[in-house]
């Protein structure tokens, strides 16, 4: 395996493009393969080296690299008509349909340009409707690039997380634990009639993963309801991959007031959105007062993209399909786990899947979740398996980055390089990716 091409390339990056990336979690150690082309669940460098792909653009790529013809053409008519006009169209409105057809909370949308878009929107409509300033968010979440979530401590303790973001933005910020009531229900004692919203993913997809226990969002939902703040659920890593076209909400069962989207919602295209109850979302202008809009934002090609993509996965059975592979793959890990780290947990659900390398737990194993830890309070490993994102951050992190990773990588099987983010399997891949996968697993691990 020669990487002459990429080191070159990177060099020349390292002059003009600030850590030689456009997204720091690209600069892998000691520097990244650059891509040259991607081909259904793999990805080629510019030296001429396929990897098995699961990083999937971080989750946009629910279909892999190859579009179906028929969203290549619903993407082709759009170019081909202009790629956009600063006017409405058709296809925005098709997509608000379908997303408003089969996303439980969801009766209107608004279509921005990015995820973090999407969460800077819907804190800044979750204020104005609640006319409070105050936001809890959870420790480990991630939301995007945006000054109110960028925050390190906890309660009303918080601190900027990155230099840039003036201390008088975060003091409306409030941080609590994942998974802990006790300390949701503090922060609503003390703070109740200040919190415009919770902010949260359902099931943390970039510090772990980590499934919520039994009954933490109904704990959310309700002390919202109690104290007349707002529910928001950032679904942009799991809108439209866990629980289907009905996004993590309905496997949940939980119905939050507002939900941000992005990454599959576009279609491997740059896109955000915020979807909603129809009151709150009409206080978005030009109904309501709320400031909120965007040159390309609703943007013709990615609504194309996006809605031929879910229509797609929709008709031809995708969620099943990736769902089983995952499944297995989480399944297969688990039994490599048990052999030879028995204190790692395999986490994920749906078509997402990972392993922390905790360290923690005790050594027999029998009665563990087979294909992912769902909390289950009977497993022997409940009480050490990661509940948080403290307890992610606790694992085997450089063992991840720098042992294991670039390992799997020699082999050709690309994941993400940090022992944080998520990992996705996409219609694309096959039995033999997920047998070739725990191969390499086991070869690592042993
Ligand atoms: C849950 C979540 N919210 C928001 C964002 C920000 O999205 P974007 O990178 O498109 O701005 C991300 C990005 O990974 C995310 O995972």
């Amino acid at each position: 395996m020669t990487h002459e091409r990429s080191r070159d390339l990177y060099d020349r990056a390292l002059s003009v493009l600030p850590g030689g990336v456009n997204s720091p979690v690209r600069a892998t150690r000691p520097y990244p393969f650059v891509v040259d082309y991607g081909d259904g669940g793999h990805v080629v460098d510019v030296d001429g080296t396929e990897y098995l792909d699961f990083v999937m653009g971080y989750g946009p790529l629910l279909l892999g690299h190859d579009l179906p013809e028929r969203v290549r053409a619903a993407v082709d008519r759009h170019v081909d008509a202009g790629p956009m006009y600063g006017a409405p169209t058709e296809i925005e409105v098709e997509l608000g349909e379908f997303v408003a057809d089969h996303v439980p909370s969801v009766d209107m949308t608004r279509f921005v340009n990015s995820g973090t878009e999407a969460t800077v929107s819907a804190v800044r409509l979750a204020r104005g409707h609640t006319g409070r300033d105050k936001v809890v968010v959870i420790r480990g979440g991630y939301h995007g690039a945006q000054e109110t979530t960028l925050v390190k401590g906890q309660f009303d303790h918080v601190d900027p997380s990155s230099p840039g973001v003036p201390d008088s933005f975060v003091k409306h910020t409030l941080a609590v634990p994942f998974n802990d009531t006790e300390a949701a229900n503090r922060v609503f004692e003390e703070h109740g009639d200040e919190i415009a919203a919770v902010l949260v993913e359902p099931i943390l997809g970039n510090t772990g993963i980590v499934h919520p226990i039994d009954g933490y969002h109904h704990t959310l939902r309700s002390l919202c309801d109690d104290h007349g703040s707002l529910l928001i659920f950032d679904e942009v890593i799991t809108g439209f991959r866990v629980g289907g076209l009905g996004c993590a909400q309905s496997k949940l069962g939980v119905t939050p007031d507002l939900t941000t989207f992005g990454k599959i919602v576009g279609g491997g295209f740059p896109v955000g959105a915020i979807g909603g109850r129809a009151d709150v979302m009409r206080e978005l202008t030009p109904v309501g007062d709320v400031f909120q809009a965007g040159t390309f934002s609703g943007h013709p090609v990615t609504m194309a993209a996006g809605l031929e993509t879910l229509r797609y996965a929709h008709d031809e059975g995708v969620y099943d399909h990736v769902n089983g592979l995952a499944e297995r793959l989480r399944a297969g890990i688990t039994d490599i786990i048990d052999d030879y780290a028995p204190t790692y947990t395999v986490v994920g659900t749906d078509s997402m899947w990972k392993t922390v390398f905790t360290g923690d737990g005790p050594a027999d194993r029998a009665g563990v979740c087979e294909a992912g830890c769902r909390q289950r309070e009977d497993c022997p490993h409940y009480g050490t398996c990661p509940k948080t994102g403290g307890d992610v951050a606790d694992a085997a992190t450089e063992r991840w980055e720098r042992v294991f990773w670039p390992q799997m990588r020699e082999r050709g099987v690309f994941l993400t390089a940090n022992q944080y983010e998520s990992q996705f399997v996409c219609a694309a891949h096959t039995e033999a990716d997920i047998d070739e996968t725990l191969g390499s697993y086991e070869a690592v691990l042993s």
